[in-house]
């Protein structure tokens, strides 16, 4: 009830200005994000590399439907690119194709995905195109299926446990020699497509996992991002690797800036490979909200401390 609610808000342009102006929101989000700018950002890098971490940056921002917003994200994330060739840190990129003119036309989003993946490839870096709600996912995959077939192998696409279609999606990406991020989902989705428990959801995920880690699958080029803060798919998934003995090269773990830090220190330890995902800038409303909603004790601490006030 809470999660539907705070995944409205996300999209509510009403809700947006209101809450992006409490300070204890703002306090909140920074928790999980670097900061405004990229010079904010390439410090989290620093630090984490520092730490033995790889990083994935987001430059945040979606649900753009006019092409000079579209085109000016492009850019940044040229931008971007550039810095981290320059500055010789450890990190690739993630995206979000709504940011880059989907809601326009697939021909602007294309252009520009092209754009990022040229330069990308200049830098010998790796793009991974996020996944967004699930009217977007066809599509999604068309891009990713478009690039591919035009050369460009260092881009990778975000699979999302919790819809039905995921399985066969995964089957297809594995054969492909794809590279792929799961996850669980973080979207409001309909009961006809997505399963509505967590159960369900969390038992898709460690499916999914062994399903897409096989011998098979690595030779032909197929990379698992393990991105989850759940201790049980951790566990879940290297019991698998350790029990078919899949090689290092074909998997690493991932999760989030800000969450479980612990954790994520204690999978660095224990010889895995983790890539946390950064995000920066101005727009962290959406994102923010989507992270409220997948822990709601975050709403009551916010609640409390404005109160409080
Ligand atoms: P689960 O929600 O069960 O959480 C497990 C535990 O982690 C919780 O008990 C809690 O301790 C902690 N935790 C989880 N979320 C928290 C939060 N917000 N605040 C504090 N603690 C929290 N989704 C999507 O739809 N499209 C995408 O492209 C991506 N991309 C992506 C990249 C990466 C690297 C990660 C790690 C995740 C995503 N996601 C995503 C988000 C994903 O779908 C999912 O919503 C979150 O990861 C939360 O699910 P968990 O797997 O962590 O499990």
């Amino acid at each position: 009830m809470l999660r539907s609610l705070l995944l409205y808000l996300a999209q509510a342009t009403w809700a947006k200005s209101w809450v992006m102006r409490l300070g204890i929101a703002q306090r909140t989000a920074y928790r999980f994000v670097a900061g405004d700018t990229l010079d904010d950002a390439m410090i989290v890098v620093r630090n984490l590399n520092q730490k033995g971490m790889d990083v994935t940056l987001d430059y945040l921002g979606e649900s753009v439907f006019d092409e000079a917003s579209a085109r000016e994200a492009a850019d940044a994330y040229v931008t971007m690119l550039d810095c981290i060739a320059a500055e010789d840190v450890n990190a690739t990129a993630s995206l979000k194709l709504t940011q880059l003119g989907l809601g326009v036309s697939e021909a602007l989003c294309l252009d520009n995905l092209r754009r990022i993946l040229t330069c990308a490839r200049g830098h010998g870096n790796h793009i991974t195109i996020d996944m967004e709600g699930s009217d977007t996912t066809d599509a999604t995959l068309d891009v990713f299926r478009t690039l591919r077939a035009e050369g460009f192998d260092n881009v990778g696409i975000v699979i999302q446990a919790y819809l039905y279609r995921s399985d066969a999606d995964l089957r297809a990406l594995a054969a492909e020699g794809s590279f792929v991020r799961l996850c669980k989902g973080a979207y409001k989705e309909p009961p006809d497509r997505a399963f509505a428990e967590k159960t369900d959801v969390d038992a898709n995920y460690v499916h999914l996992t062994q399903q897409f880690l096989s011998a098979a699958h690595c030779e032909q080029g197929a990379y698992l991002g393990i991105a989850t803060h759940d201790e049980a798919m951790i566990r879940a998934a290297q019991a698998h690797i350790r029990a078919q003995s899949i090689p290092s090269t074909c998997f690493e773990f991932q999760m989030l800036y800000g969450i479980r830090a612990r954790l994520q220190q204690q999978i660095r330890d224990d010889g895995y490979r983790i890539r946390l995902y950064v995000p920066y800038g101005t727009q962290w409303y959406p994102y923010f909200m989507r992270r409220l909603a997948e822990r709601p004790a975050n709403v009551w601490f916010i609640l409390s401390n404005f109160f409080r006030r």
